[in-house]
């Protein structure tokens, strides 16, 4: 199994161009069971997850490929299989996005529930009730949910969950509502840039959605979409990763692609951390004051501050010069990290929902294990600014959503090498 080991203590002082976003792109590519004719799509990160995608859609007859110039080029050739096993599902759980395409365009959708994973429970009712508000009827069999329809009614859906609004939910009963009859409301509908993009894209296959990045999303339904071409936005996450890891090792970053807007929650919390991030030429630049202010962070739906930047942000206020104070209100078990973080010298006591951080002076290299993507990113993150080496082991999870994130590193000043066991 590879690992990444990480020389700490360099300043990270260039230029990182920022990818495609991971959470755009795979329903994206989802909805193209959907469309008739070829869809080209540009800016595709090259990630495991993504491979996984194709795989699985492939295995649902949508041929995919890559031009020499990297766009991605996907068409239908074959509607007959409408199953998304265990296997595949189970190693990534965006595999849930084919539902809603599925059952729209083929009336009918049978897909593995996909249990638990790393961040805690991770259910799927929304999705499923969201479904069967067209019509479609549910039934589980053998722990795969199957949803079978004659044709799909327009309604008003309300997508509130207790958590608030769920992404790939909104994503699933928008996708079916494109080929509905009539017209649909998604009331509660998730906000986040990359449910616009998709709203986007599906706009330029011939939908028509209005009201996309706002909690009441309208959908009045077509009866087919034709292929198109699209750009994916650029990650909001891996640009965050970024102003963290800028931030944390005292450096000087600029990021071509990141977009401020998409990041308002976090650049508020690193401005009162004490970081310099400004809106560059082509992105936005950043720079790290010496001293760390603490704060308080508090994750939210978007726009609020991401869930999936919580574990990086717990990193860099590990070295803050004081106490912070971090809650997550999206997946409240979400801290596999504090007991990796924990072994490197961060101060961490878990409250429930809650982690309390004592500000160090200094974090100290060990080995340790990434337990899922997000987390992995904060351990690479602890490991360039700990005395000494830092191991972080099962690097698969980092590869799942980061592109070249060592190759990236590295060309800014990072001593961080991809090792096998
Ligand atoms: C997406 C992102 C993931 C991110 C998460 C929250 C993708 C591919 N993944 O995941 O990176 O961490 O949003 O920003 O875009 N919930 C229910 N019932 C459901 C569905 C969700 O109760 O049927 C709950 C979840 O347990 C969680 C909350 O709603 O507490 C939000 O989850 P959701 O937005 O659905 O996350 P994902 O779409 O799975």
């Amino acid at each position: 199994m590879e690992f990444f080991e990480i020389a700490g203590g360099n300043r990270l002082k260039g230029t990182v161009e920022i990818s495609g976003a991971k959470n755009a792109a795979l329903p994206i590519m989802a909805a193209c069971i959907l469309v008739d004719g070829e869809t080209v799509l540009h800016n595709v990160p090259d990630l495991a997850d993504v491979r996984q995608m194709q795989v699985l859609l492939q295995r649902l007859g949508v041929k995919s490929e890559r031009d020499a110039g990297g766009a991605m080029h996907l068409r239908v050739d074959d509607e007959m299989n409408c199953h998304a096993e265990y296997e595949i599902v189970s190693k990534m759980r965006a595999s849930v996005c084919v539902m809603g395409p599925l059952l729209a365009k083929r009336r009918r959708a049978q897909v593995s529930m996909p249990g638990g994973c790393a961040i805690g429970d991770r259910p799927i009712n929304l999705h499923v009730d969201g479904l069967r508000a067209f019509g479609a009827d549910a039934e589980l069999i053998n722990g795969d949910v199957l949803l079978r329809a004659k044709k799909l009614k327009g309604t008003d859906i309300f997508l509130g969950g207790p958590f608030g609004s769920s992404v790939t939910a909104t994503a699933n009963i928008m996708m079916a509502a494109v080929l509905a009859e009539g017209r649909t409301l998604i009331e509660s509908a998730a906000c986040e840039p990359e449910v616009t993009d998709l709203a986007n894209f599906l706009n330029a296959c011939g939908a028509r959605i209005t009201g996309q990045g706002t909690p009441q999303v309208i959908v009045e339904g077509v009866t087919s979409l034709k292929g198109a071409e699209h750009r994916i936005i650029s990650d909001r996450i891996e640009t965050g990763t970024f102003l963290i890891a800028a931030a944390i090792t005292n450096g000087d970053l600029d990021l071509p692609g990141g977009r401020i807007e998409h990041l308002r929650a976090v650049v508020d919390r690193l401005r009162q951390i004490g970081v310099i991030v400004e809106r560059g030429e082509k992105g936005i630049s950043v720079s790290s004051a010496r001293r760390l202010e603490p704060v308080e962070i508090t994750t939210q739906p978007y726009p609020g501050f991401p869930t999936d930047l919580q574990a990086q942000a717990m990193a860099l206020l590990s070295l803050a010069d004081g106490n912070s104070i971090i809650t997550e209100k999206v997946f409240p078990d979400r801290f596999l990290h504090v007991g990796e973080l924990s072994r490197m010298g961060a101060l961490l006591r878990k409250e429930g929902p809650t982690v309390i951080i004592q500000g160090t002076k200094k974090l100290v290299g060990a080995p340790v294990m990434a337990s899922d993507l997000r987390a992995s990113a904060a351990l690479i993150l602890a490991g360039l600014v700990a005395k000494g080496t830092t191991r972080v082991h099962r690097a698969y999870h980092i590869d799942r959503g980061y592109e070249r994130i060592e190759a990236k590193l590295a060309a800014v000043g990072a001593s961080i090498r991809r090792l096998s066991e």
